[in-house]
Parts: structure tokens; sequence; C-alpha cells
């Protein structure tokens, strides 16, 4: 054989063969299934998703070209999934400040945040409202490798009723905006589900209850009817989607768990009889129960409203002690924060909150990890570092499981095999 023939089909073996393959190693890794701890592990990534896990006594048989991470002195956690997020625009600025910048500057700023997400280790984020498909022109760029950025599942507009918290309350009645997620009666509300789905949402997300930063709206008043809910609800399904509900009012949350909604958000009045329903219909609950902190001692500053501050006042502490209860009473939890009311990048200041109100550090884990993957549906891809799902990992000093708090600075961030942050001490 011709030596140009040879080289060229051995070339193509070569190629055919060629997996890129990346071996990470560290002191210690959180498995969030099993809920424990595990000495020495190795984990192999194959092309993006894991192929192998194991421990350096029982080593996985490596390919020769294999790249190696070692990561001494740490531990490996799977990257975080924050399940509400807003990722354009900045908390910076508040209230009628807004009115002063122009509609796509809010897309703009949503390319630094999705960097500093992706670089605090949340891997995956679900957007949760959205103005002008920021979130998904977002995904677009982050999928096609234009810019750094997490996993994005996005809603796009919420869907509301005239006036209500997903409304835009804030302009004089001769320039009154209806926001384009608006949607009266059943059918109104169908089709909005269907034009969201059109337009790049994945998810679908209404607004079941009045709000703590809308204008002249009581976060206790359910805003949609049951009717509307059950629409939206099984039309998401029908269609594929998971959806999701802000609800802080108690009728609000039980109508919208009745109704089949999968995440409830916020739950900040959730009673005793919305528990036990969440329990039995499996509800997720996502308290964002940080955002308080932030709204209180930095909203004023910032220009947001009294009226809203005001707001947030009453529901903060009612919504950390219902949180509790809810965690007592075993119901199931993800975690969503809201991240955009407060600086993007600090996600994961919610952890410490969450073990202060009752959570052990495992399942306020958990609540990032593997819940969130499950409310997704995707617990074939994201949420725990286990074969077949994304090589999406991060790597923390310490031990998370002890200090939950360790979570709050992430050295070390990989995402579908690629190490995307690599900020340890030389
Ligand atoms: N987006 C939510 C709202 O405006 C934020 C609520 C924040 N406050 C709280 N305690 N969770 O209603």
């Amino acid at each position: 054989m011709k030596r140009a023939a040879l080289a060229f089909i051995l070339a193509l073996t070569a190629t055919a063969a060629q997996a890129d393959t990346v071996v990470v190693t560290a002191d210690r890794m959180v498995d969030v299934l099993a809920g424990r701890t595990v000495a020495n592990p190795v984990v192999v990534v194959t092309d993006g998703r894991i192929s192998a896990v194991g421990t350096a006594d029982r080593m996985p048989a490596l390919p020769g070209d294999a790249r190696r991470v070692a990561l001494p002195g740490l531990t490996l956690v799977p990257g975080l999934i924050d399940m509400h997020v807003h990722l354009g625009g900045t908390p910076l600025i508040g209230g009628y400040r807004r009115l002063e910048f122009t509609d796509q500057f809010n897309t703009v700023l949503g390319v630094p945040n999705v960097k500093a997400t992706l670089e605090a280790g949340f891997t995956t984020v679900r957007s949760l409202g959205e103005e002008h498909h920021a979130d998904v022109a977002l995904r677009q760029a982050i999928d096609g490798g234009f810019i750094p950025g997490p996993r994005i599942v996005a809603a796009t507009y919420a869907i509301g009723a005239t006036g209500g918290h997903c409304d835009d309350n804030t302009n004089v009645p001769s320039m009154a905006r209806t926001a384009p997620g608006v949607a009266d009666g059943p059918e109104a509300v169908r089709h909005k589900v269907r034009e969201l789905r059109k337009l790049g949402a994945q998810v679908i997300k209404v607004c079941a209850t009045g709000g703590v930063f809308s204008r002249n709206t009581d976060p206790g008043a359910q805003q949609m009817t049951f009717e509307e809910l059950k629409m939206a609800a099984d039309e998401a399904h029908m269609l594929g989607m998971k959806i999701a509900a802000h609800a802080h009012g108690a009728d609000g949350i039980r109508a919208a768990i009745r109704a089949g909604i999968d995440t409830i958000e916020h739950v900040s009045f959730i009673d005793a009889e919305g528990i036990k329903l969440a329990k039995e219909k499996g509800t997720w609950l996502g308290f964002d129960v940080y955002n308080t902190e932030y709204t209180l001692s930095e909203g004023a500053k910032n220009g947001v409203l009294e009226e809203n501050i005001e707001k947030e006042r009453r529901v903060g502490t009612l919504q950390r002690e219902n949180f509790r209860k809810a965690v007592e009473g075993g119901a199931k939890h993800i975690f969503s924060t809201d991240a955009g009311i407060f600086p993007h990048g600090t996600n994961a200041k919610q952890f410490a909150v969450m073990v202060r109100f009752g959570m052990t550090p495992l399942q306020a884990l958990q609540a990032a990890t593997t819940n969130a993957a499950q409310a997704l549906g995707r617990e074939k891809d994201v949420g725990a570092i286990a074969v077949g799902r994304f090589g999406d990992l991060i790597a923390v000093a310490g031990d998370p499981l002890a200090d939950v708090s360790l979570l709050e600075s992430v050295p070390f961030v990989m995402k579908g095999g690629e190490v995307v942050k690599d900020a340890r001490a030389p």
C-alpha cells in the first residue's frame, strides 16, 4: 500500500477512536444521590459526559491520551442549579430609574451576569421571567460557544393577569403598557403558553398572586383563577414543558398546587393545608429566603420604592418561618433564589440561610442538585456526579457538608468537561 494511503487510514482510525477524555481527581466528593462523602474520587468525563466514577484505589481504565485535572485538598460537588433567576439587568438600578435605560440594556448586562453565575459554580439555571427574550438570546450565545455561561432553561415572559404582579404597572394611564405575558381567562392563557413556546420558552411561569417588587399588588392576594392556572399547567404539560408559579399568598399557593403546577416559587405564606397538599401532589417548593437580606440593606440606595421595601419587610420574616415549617413537614424543596434582585454570582449565599432556618447542609445542597434536576425533568443530564450526566462539576476547599458557606467561594468550575474557571492559589 502506498505510504500516503496508509497514513490516511491511520489518521482516520485515530479520529474515529479519538474521544476527548478528562480525568478529575480530588480529596473528596459529595455524592448527593447517596447523601454521603466519598474519599479520593476519580471522575472520568468523555466528550462532555461523565463516563466513569471511581476511587483512587479502584481506578477505571483510562486511555493514554486522557487529560488530567488534579485537585488536591478540594472537594468535588456537582455543578449547582438555581431554579429561579432573572439574568438581565442589575439590582443596582431600582424603581423608576429603570425608565432611563433602553430596552436592550437588560440583555447587554445579561452577558456579564451569566459569566458571574457560571463562575460562582452554577452550571445550570432556570430563567423565570425575562423581557425581550433576553434569556433565549443568552442561551443561544452560550450554547453556540460565543460567551461563557450556564445551561439555561428559559421561560421568556411570565404569564399573568392585567394589573397583576407580572404586568407593567409603572406608567401614567395615558401611557399604560400591557406586559407581553398578560393573559386573562383560560383561552387567552392557553394561547399565551403556545405563543411563548413558539418564541423560545422551554418552561412556563405563571404569576398566581401579587408580589413584592410590583406596584399596586398584594403578595397575599390570588391573581389568577384556578381555571386559568389549570389551563396553563395542562397546556404546558401537553407540550412537554414544566410549569412554575410565582405564589406568595396561601390561597394562590393551594390553587396552583391543585392545578398541577410543578414548582411553587416564593411560597411565603404557605399554610399547613398547603404543605400537606404539596406533599400529596409531589409539588416542589422554592423558597427564595436570601434576598430579604439584600433588599433591606441595599434596596433603598438602589432606588427600590418604599412601597416595595415595606412589602419585603412584611413578607421576609413570615417566609422564613414558613420555610422552616415546610422543611420540618417533609415537603420537597428546590433551590430558587430570584437572583437579579441581588447581584448575580452571589446566589450561593442562600445556602447558609436555608441551613439557618432548618435544613441540613446536605438537604440544601440536594435542593440545588438532584432535586433541581428532577424538578427540571433533566435527571439524565444534570444534578449529580454520575455516569451519563454532563461533566458539570465544581470544587470547594474543605467540607461543604460541615460548613455550607464554603459554596460561596468556588475556585474551580468545569462545564461539560471543559474547565471554565480555575482560580486555585498557585
Ligand atoms: N420577585 C419576587 C416578588 O417581587 C421577590 C420576592 C422577594 N422577597 C422575598 N421575601 N422572597 O414578589
